[in-house]
């Protein structure tokens, strides 16, 4: 065993849903007959019909398809609300917490209920029926959640776009899915800023097929209206009952589609479904977060991403617990907030990013100790790989060396976590996400797709599915196949590079494609090359990551300009801004580098090898370059290299 090992904490071990030694007999017993083993976790949540049929998957790459319970019928709101009222009827469902620390609400599980009920009857007046795909444009307040669950109630298929995306970037995604209905707020508050998204709807419905716009009020800001097109919530709100009887849906009719990057072209529409979903990511937040009814729950996300759909919405409230959503950044009104929130609503377990953690870990440990946090049991990080210097600040100063932090790794695609510790049951080691979670069968492959054994490093892959896998791109089955099924035959390829120690922890080493990571926002590269090029001064453009201190990766730009164009640092302000227009404030380029020419085979591509190493600033092994066009292009981007130390 390596020597920077934590052991769980006795206090934690004392008190723990599953030890290590349970952690063993369930993991075999879930690998050697998956069959059994998830028909029996399926009853975790509530059928309206019983599955008989528990597994039907097949990766062979003629015929991915992926089954789960797939004669059971249920409803996802119904899990999520209804069965707790007997029980739980009076227990907070969601703490909300404003941008404004001055402001929180607390909406227990009988209310949200009733919440969840009008808003579905307010989308049914609207005309929206079972299959129909909605889009969810809101900021951090609880009508999301209510909007969610709303859509489930009715059968309604959601597709939530962060609230940080641009007009054109939403308008993508709203047609992308075809929904008529988008459910918006006026403006949204983060870091005592304003955000426009009414105005950036009204901008986006310009080129996308919108029916109705259904609009929240947060702010109180003065919109612009549309007749005939835009309804107020709290108007249409009155007018309906707080009775809408769930919906029956099959456990594989889909539940949400969440746009998300990938190495080429266009955000892809990752589709899951109900049932295998809902079992999967409430199954991992009981036992990843070791969640228990007395608990207060706080994951740091945003709904917009597939972190705040699994692990503030569906996971919590399907198993009963309190949930806490917070509306603002960690760093307003000042670096100490989360700490202070932790102890104005006494959280115990705490999910965020490890970019979240770098910058306050920058803005000094005072902020930290002057809050008790003696609330808090378990940690947690997810997003991107944790630095093992920002985990043990983590520990030591946040958690006070008593609170295990879960590393959690999984994507978009997975719906929920598949590599992780168990609070009670793992030693962890700071920078690994550990061990597989139960039914996660991992493997390290090489460039040719043998599996490599032991001890190794390699491409992440898995084996088999697991009910929370995304089962298909929406409208694209073929590109589903070929992004995750064809690179190696047979096996789920995660786009991620790791490492398997002897102690058989994975070590995530990042992504292998053309994905970046940036301050935990996955973005293409090609997504920003693509709007850098249609700006009219830019001929070409290739982007790719460095490593950043505070976002983890940066986004590091090559520009060859259109002839006649000078380089300028107003023109790379122009561009900034222009990304930014494009995508949103998180594409916006770090660095941008003006190059006359990109380093290019004979046949015309592109050798991002070659950019990564400049925007990494070692370029003193740059391979072969020998098979370049023209080899002395080379000589002016190291000249020229933006990244110096
Ligand atoms: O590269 C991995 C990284 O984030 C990618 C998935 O991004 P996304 O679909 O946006 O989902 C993020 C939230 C689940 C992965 O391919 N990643 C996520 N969690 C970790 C991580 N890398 C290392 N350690 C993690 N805990």
């Amino acid at each position: 065993m390596s020597e920077n090992l934590y052991p769980v904490p006795a206090a934690i071990a004392a008190s723990a849903l599953i030890d290590d030694a349970k952690y063993q007999e369930m993991y075999a017993a879930s690998v050697s007959d998956p069959e059994a083993f998830w028909g029996e976790h399926g009853k975790r949540i509530d059928w309206i019909k019983p599955y008989g049929k528990v597994k039907n998957t097949s990766y062979d790459p003629h015929n991915v398809s992926i089954k789960w319970f797939e004669d059971g019928t249920l409803n996802v709101s119904a899990n999520c609300v209804d069965r707790h009222l007997a029980t739980r009827g009076d227990k907070p469902a969601i703490i909300w917490e404003g941008d404004d620390p001055s402001e929180h609400k607390v909406i227990t599980y009988k209310e949200l209920a009733g919440e969840v009920n009008r808003f579905a009857n307010v989308l049914k007046d609207l005309g929206v029926a079972k299959g129909d795909r909605v889009t969810i444009y809101l900021p951090m307040i609880p009508e999301a959640a209510y909007a969610m669950l709303a859509c489930a109630r009715l059968g309604a298929i959601h597709s939530v776009v962060f609230g940080g995306f641009s007009p054109d970037s939403l308008s993508q995604r709203i047609a992308g899915c075809e929904s008529k209905v988008v459910i918006t707020a006026d403006e949204g508050l983060r870091g005592g800023r304003k955000v426009p998204l009414k105005a950036n709807v009204d901008k986006a419905a310009d080129k996308a097929p919108v029916d109705k716009v259904l609009v929240v009020r947060r702010t109180g800001g003065n919109v612009a209206m549309k007749d005939g097109r835009d309804v107020w919530y709290h108007e249409a709100r009155e007018r309906v009952s707080d009775t809408c009887p769930p919906a029956e849906v099959n456990a594989e009719d889909p539940l949400f589609i969440l746009y998300t990057s990938g190495s080429t072209g266009q955000p892809k529409g990752v589709l899951h479904t109900s049932g295998g979903y809902l079992v999967y990511a409430s199954m991992t937040h009981q036992y990843v977060f070791d969640c228990k009814d007395e608990d207060i729950y706080w994951c740091t996300a945003d709904v917009g991403w597939v972190t705040g759909h699994s692990y503030i919405v569906y996971g919590p409230l399907a198993n009963g617990a309190t949930t806490l959503m917070f509306e603002g950044i960690p760093t307003y009104p000042s670096p100490a907030r989360f700490w202070e929130v932790i102890d104005k609503h006494k959280v115990t377990i705490f999910y965020t990013a490890p970019t979240a953690i770098r910058s306050l870990m920058g803005a000094g440990t005072e902020h930290v100790k002057k809050t008790s946090r003696a609330s808090l049991r378990i940690l947690g990080s997810v997003g991107e790989p944790i630095n093992p210097e920002a985990w043990i600040w983590y520990y030591e100063n946040v958690g006070d060396s008593r609170c295990p932090i879960v590393d959690t790794w999984w994507q978009t695609e997975t719906g929920g976590i598949l590599i992780t510790p168990l609070p009670g049951a793992t030693a962890l080691k700071p920078g690994s996400a550990t061990r597989p979670f139960f039914g996660v069968q991992p493997a390290l492959v090489d460039a040719e797709g043998a599996i490599l054994e032991g001890a190794a490093e390699g491409n992440l892959v898995i084996t088999d599915s697991w009910p929370g896998q995304m089962r298909t791109v929406y409208g694209d089955h073929e590109r589903f196949v070929q992004t995750y099924f064809s690179t190696y035959k047979g096996m789920y390829f995660t786009g991620d590079g790791c490492r398997r120690d002897a102690d058989g922890y994975y070590w995530i080493t990042g992504r292998v494609d053309d994905v970046i990571n940036v301050s935990g926002h996955r973005m293409g590269t090609a997504e920003v090359e693509s709007a850098l090029v249609a700006h009219p001064k830019v001929s070409e453009a290739a982007v790719v990551g460095y490593p950043h201190d505070l976002k983890g990766q940066g986004i590091y730009v090559y520009v060859t300009l259109m002839a006649g164009e000078q380089p300028s640092e107003d023109l790379a302000k122009e561009l900034r801004a222009w990304v930014r227009q494009e995508i949103g404030p998180i594409a916006s380029p770090d660095l941008i580098q003006f190059a006359p020419g990109l380093p290019k085979t004979r046949s015309g591509k592109i050798m991002r090898r070659i950019l990564r190493k400049i925007a990494e600033d070692s370029f003193e092994n740059l391979g072969d370059t020998s098979t370049l066009a023209d080899p002395a292009v080379v000589d002016d981007l190291i000249e020229n290299r933006q990244n110096r130390g």
